[in-house]
């Protein structure tokens, strides 16, 4: 069971492995989504330009995984403390479904973006709302301005969203706490190596990530049975 002092401000980083336990693939490992797709056909810029058909099938699968499936006891773990930390937890997430929401979260920092959201690749109209499966015969569809509607995602070689924030909350947090992410994408798996000098660093998940040594404490186990466990003080 962890304990707070009450001046501590907690910076939480969730990967895909906080949504396994709801049926949500992760990206690496065994069932990944990396095993069945390559990242160069359907998350990167260049992809969408070469076959945004292709994009926009993936993108539309995991809209309909995500749409079914419900948050689990990590999620519920992780709202119940923002209930009690309010402002001094700062949950970023580099999942794109929304079972941190669904559990109650109010505020979530997605840094990859959102899986039920869309927008013109072409002009400036705001991200919107959308659920639509554009799965072929169904045709890419297109904004007024003539651009094509994309997933509202970070793809590879893109710049993840709200940095400046994070990285404010970063610098103030005096807990970091990575949850179910593997540590191979950058910029989130340094966040650990730039909280070392102010922060204590805790990681939570079945297997050691390849950031691990930046880690100063490790609990092995499926976040949905180590996170109730480590917050039942609250
Ligand atoms: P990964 O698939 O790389 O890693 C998932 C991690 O979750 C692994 O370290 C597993 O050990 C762990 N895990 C599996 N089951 C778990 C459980 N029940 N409880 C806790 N942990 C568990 O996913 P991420 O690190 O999130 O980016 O991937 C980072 C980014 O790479 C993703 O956001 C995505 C991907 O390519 C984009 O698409 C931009």
């Amino acid at each position: 069971m962890l304990t707070f002092s009450p001046t501590d401000r907690i910076f939480i980083l969730t990967g895909a492995g906080v949504s396994a336990e709801s049926g949500i693939p992760t990206f690496r490992g065994v069932g990944g989504l990396w095993r069945n797709y390559r990242i160069e056909d359907v998350a990167s810029p260049e992809a969408w330009h070469r076959d945004p058909q292709l994009v926009w099938e993936f993108y539309s699968m995991r809209r309909r995984v995500a749409s079914e499936a419900k948050s689990n006891p990590a999620h519920f773990a992780l709202a119940k403390l923002e209930d009690a930390l309010q402002d001094r937890l700062f949950l970023c997430t580099q999942n794109v479904a929304n079972l941190h929401e669904q559990a109650g979260s109010r505020n979530v920092v997605h840094m990859h973006g959102d899986l039920f959201k869309s927008r013109c690749d072409t002009c400036s109209r705001p991200p919107f709302d959308d659920m639509n499966l554009y799965e072929p015969p169904a045709e890419i569809p297109q904004c007024e301005c003539g651009g094509r509607i994309r997933p509202h995602i970070c793809w590879f070689g893109e710049v993840p969203f709200e940095l400046d924030r994070i990285y404010r909350a970063l610098d103030e947090c005096t807990i970091f706490m990575a949850v179910g992410t593997s540590g191979v994408i950058q910029p989130a798996a340094s966040f650990v190596a730039q909280v070392a000098d102010h922060a204590r660093t805790i990681y939570v998940g079945p297997q050691k990530p390849a950031n691990a040594s930046s880690f100063t404490e490790c609990y092995m186990g499926k976040a949905g049975e180590v996170l109730p466990d480590l917050f039942s003080s609250f």
